[in-house]
């Protein structure tokens, strides 16, 4: 047996990694808590401590169109006196901002944003059905094992839309309102799902309200929100179709994420161009959100694909 293949047959043993995990845990532990952190140990932040101010300022500086999106998240995050783990589901079109805002957040929620190894994205993309056992003792483990190190965990789950429902339907006791599970607390925890599943409805809400002629800002919430949770509830293209997650609650809130229009492509255009330091010109930017397809066609109200793809458009120029 070669040193390698000694190496990775220790590191695969259930047993040898728990040891592993349970090691590191107490190192960071111990090092937080005595305030003698090693070089590159990050500390689990057990308190909320959200500068509100500061997420509002990059909620209106830096995250367009979207003024349901931001209401919501303003209200359901300034929270300190939560019972149970924070659960939001985002919805809408491709580059409206889902995995965007995401990354904002965390940013807010942990220093170290994405980067923090508190901080776990994942593709919900598990391709084999008939491993859906697997696909659950893993996905449980996985998150049982990194709410012990950090009762403030934050997971990301991406792509909600591809994911197999019973795994997402599987989910519920870590979501719900419980003390703890097997001695773990899952209190502090925040899960946030986005997914494409919604979007058409959410668009189709957001022509007629266009077509009516009245301004994007008047769209309400609870008049989205209750068509979107019913949607999903009750659509055969659903993942959350006839699931727990809804019927009991477990989701705290549902995010409608809105189409955007060619202003709010302009405003992608121009903060691409100051994220990379340059002048913004203002025929650039016109020329630039005017070459993105825009639908219904003959309307050509909202933009196709979001501000997908600005950035590097931005970058070519
Ligand atoms: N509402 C927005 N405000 C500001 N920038 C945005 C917004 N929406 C999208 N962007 C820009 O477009 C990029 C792509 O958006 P993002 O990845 O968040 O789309 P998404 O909604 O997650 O799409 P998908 O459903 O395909 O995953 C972002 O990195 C960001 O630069
Ligand atoms: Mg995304």
């Amino acid at each position: 047996m070669k040193l390698q293949d000694f190496y990775h047959f220790f590191t695969f043993l259930p047993s040898i990694s728990y040891i592993q995990d349970q090691f590191l845990t107490q190192c960071d532990r111990m090092a937080c808590h005595m305030n003698v952190m090693p070089e590159k140990c990050e500390c689990c932040i057990t308190e909320e401590s959200i500068n509100m101010t500061a997420l509002q300022y990059d909620l209106d500086t830096k995250f367009f169109g979207q003024h349901l999106a931001k209401q919501v998240i303003l209200k359901v995050v300034n929270n300190n006196k939560r019972i149970k783990p924070l659960v939001l589901s985002f919805h809408g079109l491709t580059g409206t901002g889902k995995t965007y805002i995401n990354q904002i957040l965390a940013k807010h929620f942990n220093p170290m944003g994405t980067k923090s190894k508190f901080v776990h994205k994942i593709m919900a993309s598990f391709p084999h059905r008939s491993q859906i056992d697997t696909y659950k003792d893993q996905l449980h483990a996985w998150i049982r094992g990194n709410v012990s190190r950090c009762e403030r965990s934050i997971f990301l789950f991406e792509d909600v839309h591809d994911i197999q429902p019973e795994l997402l339907h599987s989910l519920k006791p870590y979501l719900d309102y419980h003390d703890h599970i097997d001695g773990v607390s899952y209190r502090k925890a925040i899960f946030i799902f986005t997914s494409n599943t919604g979007a058409d409805k959410i668009s189709d809400f957001a022509l007629e309200f266009h077509r009516k002629g009245k301004k994007r800002e008047e769209i309400q919430l609870l008049e989205v929100q209750k068509m979107l949770s019913s949607y999903l509830l009750n659509s055969s293209n659903s993942e959350f179709r006839n699931c727990d997650l809804i019927k009991k609650n477990v989701i705290d809130i549902f995010v409608p994420f809105l189409p955007l229009e060619l202003e709010h492509v302009k405003m992608c255009v121009r903060a691409a161009y100051q994220r990379q330091g340059r002048t913004v010109d203002e025929e650039m930017v016109s020329k630039i959100a005017k070459e993105m397809d825009y639908y219904p066609k003959g309307e050509d109200v909202f933009s196709q694909n979001g501000c997908k793809n600005v950035q590097i458009r931005v970058e070519l120029e």
